[in-house]
Protein backbone atom coordinates (compact mmCIF):
# COMPACT_ATOMS: atom_id res chain seq x y z
CA UNK A 1 0.00 0.00 0.00
CA UNK A 2 1.12 3.32 -1.14
CA UNK A 3 0.03 6.13 1.53
CA UNK A 4 0.87 9.92 1.15
CA UNK A 5 0.30 12.32 3.60
CA UNK A 6 0.23 16.61 3.30
CA UNK A 7 1.10 18.14 6.09
CA UNK A 8 2.60 21.51 7.40
CA UNK A 9 4.33 19.26 10.11
CA UNK A 10 6.00 16.39 8.42
CA UNK A 11 8.70 16.17 10.87
CA UNK A 12 6.12 14.48 13.74
CA UNK A 13 4.86 11.89 11.31
CA UNK A 14 9.09 10.08 11.11
CA UNK A 15 9.40 9.24 14.78
CA UNK A 16 6.08 6.96 14.72
CA UNK A 17 6.68 5.87 10.83
CA UNK A 18 10.49 4.38 12.44
CA UNK A 19 9.08 2.38 14.83
CA UNK A 20 7.02 -0.74 15.44
CA UNK A 21 4.67 -2.13 12.98
CA UNK A 22 4.53 0.59 10.85
CA UNK A 23 8.57 0.40 10.38
CA UNK A 24 8.04 -3.59 10.14
CA UNK A 25 5.38 -3.09 7.26
CA UNK A 26 7.78 -0.64 5.37
CA UNK A 27 10.70 -2.63 5.38
CA UNK A 28 9.21 -5.40 4.33
CA UNK A 29 7.43 -3.72 1.59
CA UNK A 30 4.77 -3.90 2.22
CA UNK A 31 3.75 0.29 3.33
CA UNK A 32 5.42 2.98 1.09
CA UNK A 33 4.62 6.45 3.19
CA UNK A 34 5.57 9.81 1.62
CA UNK A 35 5.17 13.30 3.79
CA UNK A 36 4.42 15.87 1.35
CA UNK A 37 5.03 19.58 3.34
CA UNK A 38 2.03 21.48 1.54
CA UNK A 39 3.72 25.23 2.70
CA UNK A 40 6.39 24.29 -0.33
CA UNK A 41 3.38 24.95 -2.75
CA UNK A 42 2.68 28.41 -0.88
CA UNK A 43 2.07 31.03 -4.06
CA UNK A 44 3.89 34.20 -2.26
CA UNK A 45 7.21 34.34 -0.89
CA UNK A 46 6.40 34.48 2.66
CA UNK A 47 5.29 30.76 2.30
CA UNK A 48 1.34 31.92 3.14
CA UNK A 49 -1.10 28.98 3.40
CA UNK A 50 -3.62 30.43 5.30
CA UNK A 51 -5.72 33.48 4.93
CA UNK A 52 -8.47 35.17 6.95
CA UNK A 53 -12.01 33.66 6.66
CA UNK A 54 -14.66 35.56 4.54
CA UNK A 55 -17.32 36.64 6.40
CA UNK A 56 -15.57 36.95 9.02
CA UNK A 57 -14.94 35.33 12.63
CA UNK A 58 -12.02 33.90 14.34
CA UNK A 59 -8.99 32.25 13.27
CA UNK A 60 -7.57 31.42 9.63
CA UNK A 61 -9.01 29.26 7.11
CA UNK A 62 -6.38 27.07 5.16
CA UNK A 63 -6.01 28.07 1.35
CA UNK A 64 -7.14 26.22 -2.11
CA UNK A 65 -3.82 27.66 -3.91
CA UNK A 66 -0.97 25.52 -2.52
CA UNK A 67 -3.34 22.09 -1.29
CA UNK A 68 -4.64 21.51 -5.16
CA UNK A 69 -1.20 22.14 -6.28
CA UNK A 70 0.04 19.59 -3.57
CA UNK A 71 -2.23 17.27 -4.45
CA UNK A 72 -1.53 17.67 -8.35
CA UNK A 73 1.93 17.04 -7.69
CA UNK A 74 1.22 14.11 -4.85
CA UNK A 75 -1.37 12.26 -7.85
CA UNK A 76 1.61 12.69 -10.41
CA UNK A 77 4.03 10.61 -8.68
CA UNK A 78 1.56 8.20 -7.62
CA UNK A 79 0.88 7.57 -11.24
CA UNK A 80 4.79 7.54 -12.65
CA UNK A 81 4.68 4.80 -9.94
CA UNK A 82 2.25 2.94 -11.74
CA UNK A 83 -0.74 3.37 -9.26
CA UNK A 84 -4.56 4.97 -11.11
CA UNK A 85 -6.24 6.78 -8.40
CA UNK A 86 -6.07 7.13 -4.81
CA UNK A 87 -8.83 7.45 -2.11
CA UNK A 88 -8.13 11.20 -0.62
CA UNK A 89 -9.19 11.59 3.30
CA UNK A 90 -9.42 14.91 4.87
CA UNK A 91 -8.69 14.35 8.54
CA UNK A 92 -12.04 16.48 9.72
CA UNK A 93 -14.06 16.53 13.00
CA UNK A 94 -16.97 16.69 10.81
CA UNK A 95 -16.49 13.51 8.72
CA UNK A 96 -17.32 9.85 9.14
CA UNK A 97 -16.28 8.41 12.48
CA UNK A 98 -13.29 6.46 11.92
CA UNK A 99 -14.40 2.06 13.44
CA UNK A 100 -12.22 -1.21 12.63
CA UNK A 101 -15.02 -1.47 9.79
CA UNK A 102 -13.80 1.32 7.89
CA UNK A 103 -9.88 1.00 8.82
CA UNK A 104 -10.67 -2.44 6.89
CA UNK A 105 -12.61 -0.95 4.32
CA UNK A 106 -9.44 1.67 3.82
CA UNK A 107 -7.16 -1.27 3.82
CA UNK A 108 -8.24 -2.56 1.04
CA UNK A 109 -6.80 0.17 -0.85
CA UNK A 110 -3.90 0.15 -2.70
CA UNK A 111 -3.41 3.93 -2.09
CA UNK A 112 -4.33 6.81 0.23
CA UNK A 113 -3.38 10.46 0.56
CA UNK A 114 -4.11 11.74 3.70
CA UNK A 115 -5.04 15.43 4.25
CA UNK A 116 -4.07 16.94 7.64
CA UNK A 117 -5.88 20.54 8.37
CA UNK A 118 -4.29 23.20 11.01
CA UNK A 119 -6.08 26.41 12.40
CA UNK A 120 -10.17 26.53 11.50
CA UNK A 121 -9.76 23.89 8.82
CA UNK A 122 -10.11 24.14 4.72
CA UNK A 123 -11.13 26.00 2.52
CA UNK A 124 -14.58 23.48 1.48
CA UNK A 125 -13.97 23.66 -1.92
CA UNK A 126 -11.10 21.69 -1.54
CA UNK A 127 -13.15 18.97 -0.04
CA UNK A 128 -15.75 19.59 -2.89
CA UNK A 129 -13.27 20.49 -5.94
CA UNK A 130 -10.88 17.58 -5.06
CA UNK A 131 -13.10 14.46 -3.78
CA UNK A 132 -11.81 14.29 -0.16
CA UNK A 133 -13.77 12.09 2.07
CA UNK A 134 -13.82 13.72 5.91
CA UNK A 135 -12.71 11.22 8.28
CA UNK A 136 -12.95 12.32 12.01
CA UNK A 137 -11.46 10.00 14.70
CA UNK A 138 -14.05 10.90 17.26
CA UNK A 139 -16.37 14.09 18.78
CA UNK A 140 -13.77 15.97 19.90
CA UNK A 141 -11.76 18.63 18.40
CA UNK A 142 -8.01 18.46 17.94
CA UNK A 143 -5.27 21.45 17.17
CA UNK A 144 -4.37 19.66 14.09
CA UNK A 145 -5.14 16.53 11.68
CA UNK A 146 -1.57 14.82 12.48
CA UNK A 147 -2.22 12.87 14.88
CA UNK A 148 -5.26 11.54 13.38
CA UNK A 149 -3.67 11.20 10.26
CA UNK A 150 -1.38 8.54 11.94
CA UNK A 151 -4.13 6.92 13.78
CA UNK A 152 -5.17 5.97 10.44
CA UNK A 153 -1.38 4.94 9.34
CA UNK A 154 -1.72 3.16 12.50
CA UNK A 155 -4.75 0.93 12.29
CA UNK A 156 -4.44 0.10 8.47
CA UNK A 157 -1.05 -0.73 8.18
CA UNK A 158 -1.40 -3.57 11.09
CA UNK A 159 -4.72 -5.23 8.85
CA UNK A 160 -2.52 -5.00 5.60
CA UNK A 161 -2.09 -8.82 5.16
CA UNK A 162 2.09 -9.94 6.27
CA UNK A 163 2.55 -7.11 8.59
CA UNK A 164 0.93 -8.53 11.93
CA UNK A 165 3.23 -11.83 12.63
CA UNK A 166 0.68 -14.04 13.99
CA UNK A 167 -0.84 -16.42 11.47
CA UNK A 168 -4.27 -15.03 12.06
CA UNK A 169 -3.21 -11.00 11.94
CA UNK A 170 -5.65 -8.83 14.02
CA UNK A 171 -8.49 -11.61 13.78
CA UNK A 172 -8.79 -12.16 17.61
CA UNK A 173 -8.40 -8.50 18.59
CA UNK A 174 -11.10 -6.23 20.01
CA UNK A 175 -13.92 -5.13 17.37
CA UNK A 176 -12.28 -7.58 14.70
CA UNK A 177 -15.03 -8.88 12.46
CA UNK A 178 -15.24 -12.44 14.07
CA UNK A 179 -16.05 -15.71 12.29
CA UNK A 180 -19.31 -16.38 13.77
CA UNK A 181 -21.28 -14.29 11.18
CA UNK A 182 -20.02 -10.44 11.50
CA UNK A 183 -19.86 -9.93 15.23
CA UNK A 184 -17.43 -7.80 16.37
CA UNK A 185 -16.92 -8.48 20.26
CA UNK A 186 -14.12 -6.82 22.64
CA UNK A 187 -11.36 -9.53 23.26
CA UNK A 188 -11.55 -11.20 26.87
CA UNK A 189 -8.99 -10.87 29.31
CA UNK A 190 -5.13 -12.47 28.45
CA UNK A 191 -2.98 -13.55 30.58
CA UNK A 192 1.05 -14.50 30.64
CA UNK A 193 3.60 -16.17 33.16
CA UNK A 194 3.74 -16.48 36.35
CA UNK A 195 1.25 -18.61 36.67
CA UNK A 196 0.34 -17.03 40.19
CA UNK A 197 1.48 -13.41 41.06
CA UNK A 198 0.17 -12.05 44.35
CA UNK A 199 -2.34 -14.27 44.86
CA UNK A 200 -4.01 -14.07 41.51
CA UNK A 201 -4.06 -17.00 39.54
CA UNK A 202 -3.90 -17.65 35.68
CA UNK A 203 -8.01 -19.35 34.51
CA UNK A 204 -7.09 -23.50 35.11
CA UNK A 205 -8.62 -23.68 31.51
CA UNK A 206 -6.11 -21.91 29.88
CA UNK A 207 -3.41 -24.15 31.17
CA UNK A 208 -5.29 -27.08 29.74
CA UNK A 209 -3.80 -27.90 26.91
CA UNK A 210 -7.81 -28.36 25.68
CA UNK A 211 -7.68 -26.23 22.63
CA UNK A 212 -11.44 -26.60 22.66
CA UNK A 213 -12.24 -25.49 25.91
CA UNK A 214 -9.67 -22.27 25.25
CA UNK A 215 -11.12 -21.21 22.46
CA UNK A 216 -14.97 -21.76 24.16
CA UNK A 217 -13.92 -20.20 26.98
CA UNK A 218 -12.18 -17.30 25.24
CA UNK A 219 -15.55 -16.87 23.28
CA UNK A 220 -17.69 -16.76 25.94
CA UNK A 221 -15.14 -14.21 27.93
CA UNK A 222 -15.37 -12.20 24.61
CA UNK A 223 -19.08 -12.53 24.96
CA UNK A 224 -19.30 -11.45 28.99
CA UNK A 225 -16.59 -8.51 28.26
CA UNK A 226 -18.88 -6.69 25.20
CA UNK A 227 -21.99 -7.48 27.80
CA UNK A 228 -20.55 -5.57 30.57
CA UNK A 229 -18.78 -2.40 28.44
CA UNK A 230 -20.43 -2.66 25.28
CA UNK A 231 -23.73 -4.07 25.14
CA UNK A 232 -24.13 -1.48 21.73
CA UNK A 233 -21.65 -4.01 20.13
CA UNK A 234 -24.07 -7.47 20.80
CA UNK A 235 -27.15 -5.84 19.11
CA UNK A 236 -25.39 -7.07 15.83
CA UNK A 237 -23.81 -10.13 17.37
CA UNK A 238 -24.96 -13.31 15.68
CA UNK A 239 -25.25 -16.26 18.46
CA UNK A 240 -23.29 -19.65 17.36
CA UNK A 241 -25.15 -23.32 18.82
CA UNK A 242 -22.11 -23.63 21.04
CA UNK A 243 -23.06 -19.85 22.52
CA UNK A 244 -26.85 -20.76 23.25
CA UNK A 245 -25.51 -24.27 24.71
CA UNK A 246 -22.56 -22.35 26.55
CA UNK A 247 -24.87 -19.89 28.25
CA UNK A 248 -27.29 -22.63 29.10
CA UNK A 249 -24.90 -24.45 31.12
CA UNK A 250 -23.21 -21.59 32.95
CA UNK A 251 -25.05 -20.37 36.16
CA UNK A 252 -21.65 -17.78 36.93
CA UNK A 253 -19.70 -15.66 34.89
CA UNK A 254 -16.40 -17.28 34.20
CA UNK A 255 -13.40 -15.07 36.28
CA UNK A 256 -10.06 -14.57 36.94
CA UNK A 257 -9.86 -16.81 40.12
CA UNK A 258 -11.84 -19.48 38.04
CA UNK A 259 -10.11 -22.63 38.83
CA UNK A 260 -12.32 -25.02 36.84
CA UNK A 261 -11.72 -26.13 33.10
CA UNK A 262 -15.28 -25.09 32.21
CA UNK A 263 -15.87 -22.68 29.70
CA UNK A 264 -17.25 -20.25 31.70
CA UNK A 265 -20.12 -18.53 29.40
CA UNK A 266 -21.24 -15.58 29.53
CA UNK A 267 -24.51 -13.76 30.57
CA UNK A 268 -25.56 -11.49 27.77
CA UNK A 269 -28.37 -10.13 29.22
CA UNK A 270 -28.64 -7.46 26.57
CA UNK A 271 -28.16 -9.56 23.71
CA UNK A 272 -29.86 -8.65 20.40
CA UNK A 273 -30.83 -12.36 19.46
CA UNK A 274 -28.27 -12.83 17.01
CA UNK A 275 7.71 14.54 -0.88
CA UNK A 276 10.12 12.80 1.33
CA UNK A 277 10.07 8.93 1.36
CA UNK A 278 9.64 7.05 3.52
CA UNK A 279 9.23 3.40 1.74
C1 LIG B 1 -9.00 23.09 15.14
S1 LIG B 1 -9.39 21.86 13.93
C2 LIG B 1 -10.60 22.69 12.96
C3 LIG B 1 -11.99 22.45 13.43
C4 LIG B 1 -13.04 23.11 12.57
N1 LIG B 1 -12.99 24.55 12.74
C5 LIG B 1 -14.42 22.60 12.94
O1 LIG B 1 -15.03 23.19 13.83
O2 LIG B 1 -14.88 21.60 12.39
C6 LIG B 1 -7.98 21.85 12.90
C7 LIG B 1 -7.72 20.54 12.17
O3 LIG B 1 -7.48 19.50 13.08
C8 LIG B 1 -7.91 18.27 12.54
N2 LIG B 1 -8.86 17.65 13.48
C9 LIG B 1 -9.30 18.18 14.63
N3 LIG B 1 -10.14 17.37 15.27
C10 LIG B 1 -10.23 16.25 14.51
C11 LIG B 1 -10.97 15.04 14.63
N4 LIG B 1 -11.78 14.80 15.66
N5 LIG B 1 -10.81 14.10 13.67
C12 LIG B 1 -10.02 14.34 12.60
N6 LIG B 1 -9.31 15.48 12.43
C13 LIG B 1 -9.41 16.43 13.37
C14 LIG B 1 -8.53 18.57 11.18
O4 LIG B 1 -7.59 18.28 10.17
C15 LIG B 1 -8.82 20.05 11.29
O5 LIG B 1 -8.81 20.70 10.02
Amino acid sequence: MRIDVLTLFPQVFEPFLAHGQIRIAREKGLLDVHLHDFRGFAADRHRSVDDKPYGGGPGMVIMCGPVYACDEDVVARGRAAGLERPRRLLLSPQGRKLDQAYLEELATEPWLVLLCGHYEGFDDRIREGLGYEEVSVGDYVLSGGEMPALTVVDGVTRLIPGVLGAPDGAGSDSFAQGSAGGDRLLEGPQYTRPREFRGLTVPEVLLSGDHGAVAAWRRAQARQRTAERRPDLLETTHFTDDDRSSDRSSSAPAGRRSSTPSAGAATCSSAGGSSRSLS
